[in-house]
C-alpha cells in the first residue's frame, strides 16, 4: 500500500513508520524533514499536501498540538492551539482528502486516553480527543468507496514519559511499538468507526 504519514518524525510517527515500512511504501510529512511538507493547521498547506502525493491507500495523522494547563490557566486563545491544530487539522485531513483515497483505502487519526480518563490540566487536549472521536464515529459510514476511519487512544508512552509523566500519576505507560501496532491493525485491517485504546 502507498501510505502518507503525517508526523512521521515525532515518538508515535517515528514508531508507525519503523512498522510499516517494512511491508508498505511510506511517504513521510510534518513541517520539518520530511518528504512532503505540510502544517495541518492551514488547509491550503493540506491541500497542496495531497496535490503532489496524489492518490494513496492509507492516509494516518500522528500529529496534532494541544495545550496542557489546568482550567484556570485556559483561555480561549490557548484553547485554540488544541482547536486548529489536533482537531481541524485532523478533520481536514480527512474532508480534504478523501477524494485522493483510493477504493478501500483507511484514515487513522489520533486521539487519547485522556478523553476517557481525564488528568488534571488536560481538558483542552481531552476536548479535542472526544470530538475526533465522535467525528470518527460519524464520518465511519458517510465515506464512500469503502474507504475506513479509526482512531488511536494510546495512554501516555513510555517514550514519552520525561515529557507528559508529572500529568499522568498512575497511568501505566505503553510502549510505541504496542501503539504502533494499533496503527497497522487499522491501516490493514477491516474494521471502521472505531477507537482503537492503547492502555
Ligand atoms: N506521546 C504520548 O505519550 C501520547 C499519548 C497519547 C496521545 N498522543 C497524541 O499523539 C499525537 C502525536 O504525539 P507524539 O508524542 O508522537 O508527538 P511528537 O513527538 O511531538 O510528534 C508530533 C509530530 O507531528 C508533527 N507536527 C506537529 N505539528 C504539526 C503540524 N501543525 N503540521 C504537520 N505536522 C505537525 C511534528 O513534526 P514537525 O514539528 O516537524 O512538524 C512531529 O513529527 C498527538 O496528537 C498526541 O496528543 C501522544
Amino acid at each position: 500500500m502507498k501510505v502518507l504519514l503525517i508526523g512521521a518524525n515525532g515518538t508515535i510517527g517515528s514508531a508507525v513508520h519503523k512498522e510499516l515500512e517494512m511491508r508498505h511504501e511510506v511517504v513521510t510529512a510534518g513541517r520539518n524533514g520530511a518528504e512532503l511538507l505540510v502544517d495541518i493547521t492551514s488547509p491550503d498547506s493540506i491541500k497542496e499536501m495531497y496535490v503532489k502525493i496524489g492518490k494513496v491507500d492509507a492516509v494516518i495523522c500522528a500529529a496534532g498540538a494541544t495545550f496542557f494547563g489546568t482550567l484556570t490557566e485556559l483561555t480561549p486563545e490557548k484553547n485554540e492551539l488544541s482547536i486548529q491544530s489536533k482537531l481541524k487539522g485532523q478533520v481536514n485531513l480527512v474532508l480534504l482528502g478523501h477524494e485522493y483515497v483510493n477504493n478501500n483505502g483507511s484514515f487513522t487519526l489520533t486521539t487519547g486516553i485522556i478523553m476517557e480518563d481525564p488528568i488534571v490540566g488536560g481538558v483542552s487536549a481531552a476536548m479535542v480527543g472526544g470530538a475526533i472521536k465522535a467525528f470518527v464515529e460519524s464520518v465511519a459510514f458517510e465515506l464512500p468507496r469503502g474507504i475506513r476511519i479509526n482512531n488511536i487512544s494510546p495512554t501516555v508512552l513510555a517514550e514519552s514519559i520525561e515529557k507528559y509523566g508529572p500529568y499522568f500519576p498512575g497511568f501505566e505507560p505503553v510502549s510505541a511499538y504496542r501503539v504502533a501496532k494499533a496503527y497497522q491493525k487499522s491501516v490493514e485491517g477491516g474494521q471502521t468507526g472505531k477507537t482503537y485504546r492503547v492502555y
